[in-house]
């Protein structure tokens, strides 16, 4: 265990630093207002939406996204991890970093910058199997099998693919030359210690694709069979350098190879990025044996604005296509774009690629389905929309999809084309939503909330109503109370004091939980700023999500900030029934599993819908 850094450290460390000076030293910022912006360094604008905000200390950009605090920006713009990250801010005031004995009692400096030995290490190890790949005694056979899946000398060198050669120690040998060493080969998932504590190889017998993160340096490897043993691909473990469902295989590679990155092409395997780059597609890359995940495809879209996902045509890349379905939707910032790639069964874009070559290919990947027919595709799945209840049906399934899209002008075209689609009203599906979504000032409504929808009858009549009469509405820009609550506290944290820390009951969704916490972490530390509340949840979801709260400062009002808050508390501790109801239960929908949605949301969403179907087919009915 890694000796942690004190909290108190951190605030103190926050305090001094300027997160102008920190940032104006890697990206140039330039003054706009009280604020300062620049074009974001975490994907390709052309003007600029990155913005530093110095009281606060954090910055925000509201193209992709991304933000933090000074820690957090150093480590996505540095590449570092959270230690690296809090040295280099240190050191650059002057501070060395002190530690807490970790529980083992080891001294703590031992764990410092855990990763650099690694790094240097990993390095060796990739140049060592490129080296066994030209001068080993058995190398014939790796090469004969690289250039039988039609690979040149000159794509291999690029991907820096290796040859681990038959035997159990090898690597051990060669690199091991020390205790010292050959622990750090272990650490490093090299080499393998059975029971007996023996040591061994983990790539034997073959072809060796170094893993690189986004600054070129290799972190893992994979290893697949020259053959036809099993298992057919070998890959490294996680390790303090290497985590699986963040990295993506030819990310680095595809960068390298394209000044623009356009789009990036998300496949499954090794081979596929290899052999792809060799027929000129250099911009695909593959997770690495797990799904497609939101963290992966957060790190796309923060290099280019489009991803398409291919899939074998069979039933076990439909489930996939599902997966990344889910995955993406949360991503889905208004100008972002993902589309599905379907292949004919049994063919994977190796094989496809192969055998019709770069234009067939690029023909299909440019045409691919977007997200948006593939979501209504899946919705609509197995059922009859020419009758009204398979078209309720399918609002069910849809809606639980659409509300994982961010909040935007994608989202409400999307609720838009699914009443196209359905011929539900977009006021049924929208009273779903709640409460409903106000929109700020300079944006106009895509729908008015206020009027009620013409022929409203008395259900539709008391609902309006209550909604206009409400006490309090989410402010401005804000899909609930939970969230509004947060902005402001995130903007004011001392606010937190007018209320106590258990002030909300606690069946109130993710946001609410999230609120709950804010407060109690508030009410512990109550000296704690914007820049270390965001630090707090760096990297997590729900740091995303108060990110892109403290992001909307124009929509902070600039006095009443108190009174503010707390009729939005009000609001929340009151049971404003039906909607506030309505909102728990779309925000655990949100935190649920597509495959799990039916069971749970049965009875609030199927009632309302069919509710409003009969009074549908009863209002057109004659006289
Ligand atoms: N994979 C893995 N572990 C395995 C099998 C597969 O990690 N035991 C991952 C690898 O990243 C591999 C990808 O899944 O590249 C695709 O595997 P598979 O579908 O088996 O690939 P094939 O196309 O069959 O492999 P190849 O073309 O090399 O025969
Ligand atoms: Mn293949």
């Amino acid at each position: 265990m890694a000796g942690l850094i004190p909290q108190a450290f951190l605030d103190d460390l926050l305090d001094r630093v300027d997160i102008v000076e920190v940032i104006d030293r890697r990206v140039k910022l330039r003054k706009a207002g009280k604020n300062y912006s620049a074009r974001c360094p975490f994907h390709d604008e052309k003007t600029p939406s990155f913005s530093v905000n110095p009281d606060k200390q954090f910055y925000y950009c509201f193209g992709c996204g991304a933000g933090g605090n000074a820690i957090g920006f150093v480590m996505e713009y540095d590449n570092v991890d959270f230690p690296q990250a809090v040295e280099t801010i240190a050191s650059s005031q002057g501070l060395t970093v002190p530690r807490e004995a970790s529980r083992d009692g080891q001294p703590p400096q031992a764990q410092e910058s855990a990763g650099k030995p690694l790094y240097a290490l990993m390095e060796k190890v990739s140049l060592y199997y490129q080296q066994q790949l030209r001068q080993h005694p058995d190398k014939a056979r790796a090469v004969a099998y690289l250039r039988g899946r039609g690979l040149t000398g000159e794509i291999a060198k690029q991907f820096q693919m290796g040859f681990a050669p038959a035997g159990w120690d090898n690597l051990k040998n060669a690199l091991g030359e020390s205790d010292e060493l050959t622990q750090l080969l272990v650490k490093a998932g090299m080499l393998v210690v059975n029971e007996k504590g023996r040591m061994y190889d983990r790539f034997r017998e073959r072809v060796m694709f170094p893993i690189r993160d986004r600054r070129g340096r290799v972190i893992a490897f994979g290893g697949r069979v020259l053959g036809d043993d099993k298992p057919k691909y070998l890959n490294s473990p996680e390790t303090d350098i290497f985590h699986k469902g963040r990295e993506l295989y030819g990310l680095y590679e595809a960068r390298q190879n394209n000044r623009r990155l356009e789009k990036i092409l998300v496949v499954e395997g090794y081979m596929d990025v290899i052999a792809l780059a060799q027929h000129g597609i250099t911009y695909a890359a593959a997770t690495l044996g797990t799904s497609t995940s939101q963290t992966h495809l957060e790190r796309i879209y923060r290099l280019c604005p489009e991803v398409v996902f291919c899939f074998d045509g069979d039933a076990a890349g439909r489930k996939a296509a599902l997966r990344a379905l889910e995955a993406a939707l949360p991503c889905m910032e208004d100008g972002r774009q993902a589309r599905f790639l379907f292949l004919p069964e049994g063919q994977d874009p190796d094989d496809a690629v192969r055998a019709q070559g770069r234009e067939h290919l690029e023909s299909l990947i440019n045409n691919a389905m977007p997200l948006e027919d593939f979501l209504f595709e899946v919705a609509g799945e197995g059922l009859d929309i020419s009758h009204l209840d398979g078209r309720a049906r399918m609002s069910k399934q849809a809606l639980p999809l659409i509300r994982l899209l961010p909040e935007g002008v994608f989202k409400q075209l999307m609720f838009k084309a699914l009443a196209e689609r359905t011929g539900l009203e977009l006021s049924s599906l929208m009273a779903l939503q709640a409460p409903a979504p106000v929109f700020p000032d300079d944006a106009p409504p895509a729908y008015d909330h206020a009027e009620p929808p013409p022929n409203a009858d008395p259900y539709f009549e008391s609902d309006y109503q209550e909604e206009s009469q409400a006490p309090v509405r989410p402010p401005r820009g804000y899909s609930n109370l939970a969230q509004a609550a947060m902005a402001l506290l995130l903007h004011r944290p001392d606010i937190a004091r007018l209320v106590k820390p258990d002030v909300l009951p606690d069946e109130q969704g993710p946001d609410g939980a999230l609120l709950r916490e804010l407060l109690a972490l508030l009410h512990k530390r109550p000296e704690s700023s914007t820049a270390m509340l965001l630090g707090h949840w760096y990297g997590t979801s729900e740091g995303n999500l108060l990110n892109r709260l403290a992001g909307q400062e124009r929509l902070i009002p600039t006095t009443g900030i108190e009174e503010e808050f707390l009729d939005t508390i009000h609001a929340l501790t009151q049971d404003i029934p039906y909607r506030s109801k309505l909102a728990a239960q779309v925000d655990k929908l949100k935190s649920t599993n597509y495959a799990d949605v039916s069971e749970l949301e049965k009875q609030q969403i199927r009632e309302l819908l069919q509710e409003k179907a009969q009074r549908d087919a009863r209002r057109n009915k004659p006289g």
